[in-house]
């Protein structure tokens, strides 16, 4: 159960798991006194002694006490001389910001945050501090929610200008997370298209450190999300911390370790391209974060994160249900489809058991290659005469559910719509226009633009019998400028760009509840957890290959659960590395997710299309534990050339461990997999090998498992308690 309670000028939040406690200065001063583990009190003078504040709590006439105290919500340059989380520029161009505390409400629930997406649930009560800057009437709410079943914070920060004169929001993030100390690792996760979400683990060093995006989406090369490890934090023992932003777009997350070794924690928009003009009456709210805490390694932290996924921030029909198992045509034909093609295909999927059928790129205007037709969202009648619903039919008659792919927040300078409204593409007057993929952002900023491209695809959820779409996206921003806003507004443009998208979203998923949507964007670029409040899945990665598939998911994992991982099996060669996996180990390492396939199963040996069925069957049995269950991470990819993971029921009657060797080495022998999240007292049985061992064996002796012969050998057994 959540409880916040005030007394004497603290304010402290918690459940049956963490405590969060803010104490208010002489002055109105919010400062942060601890975020971790339950306590069921604080000493603050300790605390305030810690930072070199006078225990007495007469901070104020310290020499530059602000400098060193622990906020709740600093600005820079008045007594904190540090990086601030909130700047606001005024009408004589001056950018102090001098908060204090006017008062605070409590409120059961959670609260929405307007055009924006966020966490929700009942279970939940939520401290609403107010605060105000007198001089340029500035007011500001801190709003933080405790849900009681995580061990997390979930923060957002509401600013109103109640003076008569505009103000310019130059920075406000969305957390700021003071911790006494810097005894930690940094984890953060950066790649590359075909490599997302690489891990990285280094110390926490003084100075300024951390990840961001200016690229107008999360994007490839890093997440909105960092973790931090005490150095002896493992997967399943020690301390950690994660917070991850739930927004789409340019962020930074940061940590600085100050002279004193303390550290701030920064999490929200990215300062560079932004500004927001606040006019006189004019509300703004920063973007959820989310903050949670572990004493049981980063499982532990995961499982918190995973669980905010499940039950508060995925909506809708498909947020707890069997998601169907799908093909993509993609890598089966690329651009070089018809209907013929595109049926045959189709009708193996539905005989092997396939669910739904998913037409990628390729399908509009006069798209053969990646050079044109973004925008013109009809169909390309040469490719397909008969048009789309009596393809769509074709394929709702073998028992198929039909998938569409588009690219609706793109233009190709090649199109239709490019020369109706060239204005309409993200550009600066007189200088080329940068193309990536031979493509143009559209100003999602733009209402009119915003209109047109939930028309275009509304219209085909309406009209084309389409029961699953994948909203991709697949290029970043440049020449941002907009044709619409004013000069000292244009830095609005980049998260103007996401409340449009969040606008149209938002009017998709409810008018087409029953309707799947996947995000993706040149595979994983957009995993965050904004996207995953309107689509409960996310393309992970075109990355297909089995083996970097142990990589990905498993540091995906760390804040994803199964249920959210789009995880296909491809043809081989990959497409991507030219490797070799036998179909096992792609169907092993697939099924952790929202599976599929990539393929032309037409192509496959009569001996593979045989495997290819056995898998489907199986993963339709299993599926509510390996999208719903518990995952843990067993072994480390990034640590040697074995991948282990196991996804364990809620009741934990049934569980899917997997084991992977990358590459084979003779004369080894087994290895002893410690497992996790079994019920100590149960017997299991092996399913797959006859075999039986209590829980408690598994977990704390561990498995014997040796892959078997050749390279990127796999096991994936199913457990069952007896
Ligand atoms: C992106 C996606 C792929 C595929 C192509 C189509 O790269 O990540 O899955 O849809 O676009 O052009």
């Amino acid at each position: 159960m959540t409880e916040i309670f005030v007394k004497d000028n603290l304010l402290h939040l918690r459940n049956d798991h963490i405590s969060y406690i803010i104490y208010i200065l002489e002055g109105g001063i919010p400062a942060h006194l601890y975020f971790g583990k339950r306590i069921e009190s604080i000493n603050p003078a300790a605390v305030l002694r810690h930072y070199e504040l006078p225990a007495d709590g007469r901070w104020w006439p310290h020499n530059c006490a602000l400098d060193h105290t622990p906020h709740e919500y600093p600005a820079h340059g008045l007594g904190d001389l540090r990086e601030g989380a909130l700047s606001v520029r005024q009408k004589d161009g001056t950018r102090s910001v001098d908060l204090r505390v006017t008062g605070w409400e409590v409120v059961d629930g959670k609260l929405g945050i307007p055009g924006l997406p966020a966490t929700f649930g009942d279970n939940a009560k939520t401290l609403l501090l107010h605060l105000k800057d007198e001089l340029i009437g500035l007011t500001a709410t801190l709003s933080y929610t405790l849900f009681d079943d995580v061990a997390g914070v979930m923060r957002h920060t509401e600013l109103h200008n109640a003076s008569d004169a505009d103000l310019y929001i130059e920075r406000a993030y969305s957390l700021c997370l003071e911790l006494p100390d810097s005894r930690y690792d940094l984890i953060t996760l950066s790649g590359k298209w075909a490599r997302e979400r690489e891990m990285s683990r280094r110390p926490l060093v003084m100075g300024e450190q951390g990840v961001s995006s200016l690229r107008g989406a999360t994007s490839l090369f890093t997440s909105n999300m960092l973790f931090l490890a005490r150095p002896e934090t493992t997967e399943d023992r020690g301390e950690a911390i994660g917070a991850a932003l739930v927004y789409s777009g340019n962020f930074t997350a940061s940590v600085h370790v100050d002279a004193n070794r303390c550290s701030r924690v920064f999490l929200g928009l990215n300062g560079v391209d932004f500004s927001w003009k606040l006019a006189p009456g004019e509300t703004f709210h920063t973007p959820e974060a989310v903050t949670v805490y572990s004493d049981a390694g980063l499982d532990g932290m995961s499982a918190q994160f995973h669980r905010i996924c499940a039950d508060h921030l995925v909506r809708g029909k498909y947020a707890k249900a069997p998601r169907p198992i799908l093909l993509n045509n993609w890598e089966a034909t690329y651009f070089g489809f018809n209907e013929e093609k595109l049926l045959k295909i189709a009708r193996t999927a539905a005989d092997v058991g396939v669910e739904l059928f998913v037409l990628d790129d390729g399908w509009f205007g006069h798209r053969d290659d990646d050079t044109t037709s973004l925008g013109d969202w009809y169909v390309d009648t040469k490719k397909l005469p008969n048009g789309l619903k009596h393809l769509t039919d074709q394929v709702h008659a073998m028992g198929l559910k039909f998938g569409l792919w588009f690219e609706p927040e793109m233009v190709s300078p090649k199109s239709d719509l490019y020369e109706k409204h060239p204005d309409w593409a993200i550009h600066i007057d007189g200088r080329m226009p940068i193309q990536q993929r031979q493509q143009l952002t559209l100003d999602m900023s733009r209402e009119d633009v915003q209109d047109y491209v939930y028309e275009c695809v509304a219209s085909h959820l309406r009209e084309d019998g389409i029961d699953y779409v994948k909203w991709d996206m697949n290029r970043h921003f440049s020449n941002i400028g907009s044709a619409l806003l004013p000069a000292d507004q244009q830095k609005e443009l980049p998260h103007r760009y996401m409340l449009g998208l969040y606008r149209v979203l938002e009017k998709l998923v409810n008018e087409f509840p029953d309707v799947l949507f996947e995000s993706c964007s040149s595979g994983g670029g957009r995993f965050d957890m904004g996207m995953l409040h309107y689509m409960p899945q996310t393309w992970t990665s075109d990355n297909t290959d089995a083996l970097c598939r142990c990589r990905i998911q498993y540091s995906t994992s760390l804040v994803f659960p199964p249920f959210a991982m789009g995880s296909h099996v491809s043809a081989v060669p990959n497409h991507q590395t030219g490797r070799i996996t036998p179909i096992q180990t792609r169907g092993n390492v697939a099924m952790s997710g929202c599976f599929g396939y990539e393929l032309d199963l037409n192509t496959l040996s009569a001996e593979d299309l045989e495997k290819v069925r056995a898998q489907v069957k199986r993963i339709k049995e299993l599926r509510t534990t390996l999208l719903y269950g518990d995952f843990h991470r067993l072994v480390n990819p990034y640590e040697g050339q074995d991948t282990a993971w196991i996804t364990v029921s809620k009741d934990k009657r049934e569980a899917v461990f997997m084991f992977v060797r990358a590459m084979n080495q003779p004369a080894t022998p087994p290895v002893l997999v410690k497992l996790r999240g079994l019920d100590e007292n149960k017997i299991y049985t092996i399913r797959e090998t006859g075999e039986r061992y209590s829980g408690s064996e598994m977990m704390h002796l561990g498995l014997s498992v040796h892959p078997g012969w050749g390279d990127a050998a796999s096991v994936s057994w199913t457990l069952e308690a007896e």
